[in-house]
């Protein structure tokens, strides 16, 4: 009896561990491990490795999404200063982790004074443009303090400090800026050209140790004293002395004058993603357009298949003619309507566009409006996702390669050139206004997913974005495939450029569609991006620029 009774418990023993073994075993199966290559808690896309790990150590550190972005922005302007830096501004998409989106828009503004002939001065082609009479009045640093002041969770100065050692210390110069140190090679940079001389007077190339001293100095007493003594105080007296020395208009009353605004982010559907970008004077509503033309044909994996294939380019080539001429209503909307623009983000205009298009055949640039728009190249983008769900997308620039080529000697700090945004696009500016741009930082946003993408390089910006979406969420690519695929440009021109390894068959048949084609030396278009996606998180940085994202 006793005896029957302990077999009895020893089986209910056994199958309850058996139950539970099982249980167990499908707990774990349901939380795998993220796959190799992913994060499982934060993540950081920067143009350049070193950028990402400092902000992913920023994060690691308790740091929010805008902190993490902030040190990865102040470290890429030591590691590339040719694209961006505190002479320049950036547009901030954030979204906090309600899910509620902000735009935090600190690009530069036409100072008070400015030559009066300057637009009449404007390239008629696509050329770098230098010179102190493009520097528009910079918004790097008082867009760094408001996003940290609303958003910021580790100390000001502690964002700073990776940035100050980077540039106080030296380091070798990486393949991307040394490819770009040739372009300082005019009679009107001597000041940037010393900068990047050795004591021979020789240019540096790749693999050198460059220090930017005076650079860390400044990041130094903004670190410890706060953005007002660059807008106000004394490194405003040095820059100002040092634009005037290279025959700059801006004064110290720009400066002082300087104000970041914050608006709500426009909405855009994407099937299952609300999309979420920066009004106008940002690019979002070009992609917004081009986006929301495609979606209504409803693509997927099989459209890269056979005639599909083709005709899915087509409509998307003739979708980028009609954005390049509708690119005039991306004005400050302080200053001009943005009724336009408005309409660029509803379906119903990107239906009758959509019906413009034909299957077989494309037009001259009068059907589209096309206007005498040059194009444009340079920026940067850092995309964060941080452990409580919030994001940062945020796209930076000094426009033009070394921006306006007028370094400052006094601050360490490389001025702008985004005045010459304006150029083919306005024949009137006005003090206070923002030049219209391309950039685009982008979050989207489902249920179960976020992703968090941008796109650098001028005009290519909405290229970049917009084919990586296009690859990811319709044709069924992995983000860093997607990432990868070669692109089409259309050019201001509308002509269209293919990236190398561009699909031959397409470029064939788009040929004989009658598409006018270009070959180009140079394709800029750089997209990192972070998503997460059922808790796993992948991150890319564009292999364009040999970015390496970083998380944890
Ligand atoms: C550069 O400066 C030198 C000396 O001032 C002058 O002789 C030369 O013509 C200049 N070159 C250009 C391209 O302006
Ligand atoms: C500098 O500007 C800030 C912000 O506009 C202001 O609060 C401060 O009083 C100014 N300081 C000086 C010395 O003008």
């Amino acid at each position: 009896m006793a005896r029957s009774k302990a077999r009895v418990y020893t089986c209910r023993a056994l199958t309850l561990l058996c139950v539970v073994t099982i249980i167990v075993c499908i707990v774990l199966l349901l939380r795998r491990k993220c796959p190799v290559d992913t994060f499982s808690s934060a993540a950081v896309a920067a143009d350049s490795g070193k950028c990402s790990e400092i902000g992913r150590d920023i994060l690691q550190r308790g740091g929010s999404a805008i902190d993490g972005a902030i040190a990865a922005l102040l470290c890429t302007s030591v590691m590339n200063p040719q694209s961006m830096g505190i002479g320049g501004g950036s547009i901030f998409t954030v979204m906090d982790r309600s899910g509620k989106v902000k735009i935090i828009n600190s690009r530069e503004t036409v100072p008070q004074k400015f030559k009066s002939d300057l637009l009449k001065t404007c390239p008629k082609t696509f050329q770098l443009v230098s010179g102190s009479q493009w520097i528009g009045v910079p918004g790097e640093i008082r867009g760094y303090e408001l996003a940290h002041r609303l958003y910021g969770k580790l100390p000001w100065a502690t964002l700073f400090q990776p940035a100050i050692q980077l540039a106080r210390e030296g380091f070798p110069i990486p393949p991307v800026q040394g490819r770009y140190i040739q372009y300082i090679d005019t009679n009107q940079t001597q000041s940037l050209r010393k900068l990047y001389s050795d004591k021979d007077g020789n240019l540096l190339k790749t693999g050198d140790v460059v220090k930017f001293e005076k650079l860390a100095d400044t990041f130094e007493m903004i670190a410890n004293h706060g953005a007002d003594v660059f807008y106000n105080g004394s490194i405003a007296e040095d820059l100002i002395r040092d634009i005037e020395e290279a025959g700059g208009t801006l004064t110290v009353q720009d400066l002082d004058l300087y104000k970041v605004t914050v608006t709500d982010a426009w909405t855009v559907s994407l099937g299952e993603y609300q999309m979420y970008i920066p009004p106008p004077p940002a690019g979002g509503i070009l992609l917004s357009l081009i986006l929301n033309i495609m979606k209504g044909y409803g693509l997927n994996s099989a459209s890269l298949t056979g005639e599909q294939k083709t005709l899915a380019y087509h409509r998307y080539v003739e979708a980028f003619k009609f954005a390049n001429g509708l690119k005039k209503y991306i004005r400050d909307p302080q200053f001009n309507s943005e009724e336009m623009a408005r309409k660029f983000t509803e379906d119903s205009f990107a239906d009758q566009i959509r019906s413009l298009i034909i299957t077989d055949r494309t037009h001259d640039p009068e059907y589209y409006n096309t206007g005498p728009y040059p194009d444009s190249m340079g920026t940067t983008h850092v995309s964060v996702l941080a452990e409580d769900g919030s994001a940062v997308s945020v796209t930076s620039t000094i426009n033009h390669i070394f921006g306006s080529k007028v370094f400052s000697p006094r601050t360490g700090v490389i001025l702008n050139n985004e005045l010459s945004d304006f150029c083919g696009r306005v024949d009137h500016i006005s003090p206070g206004e923002q030049p219209p741009s391309s950039m685009a930082p982008a979050v989207l946003k489902s249920e179960s997913k976020t992703l968090v993408i941008g796109s650098t390089g001028g005009s290519m910006i909405t290229t970049g974005i917009a084919s990586t979406l296009m690859n990811h969420l319709w044709f069924g690519k992995s983000l860093k495939e997607a990432i990868a695929a070669p692109v089409v440009f259309v050019d201001s021109q509308n002509a269209l450029k293919f990236e190398p390894k561009f699909d031959m068959e397409v470029i064939e048949a788009l040929k004989a569609l009658g598409h006018n084609q270009e070959t180009a030396n140079h394709f800029y278009n750089v997209v990192n991006a972070v998503e997460k996606e059922d808790g796993c998180i992948c991150a890319v940085s564009d292999a364009r620029k040999l970015g390496q994202a970083a998380g944890y």
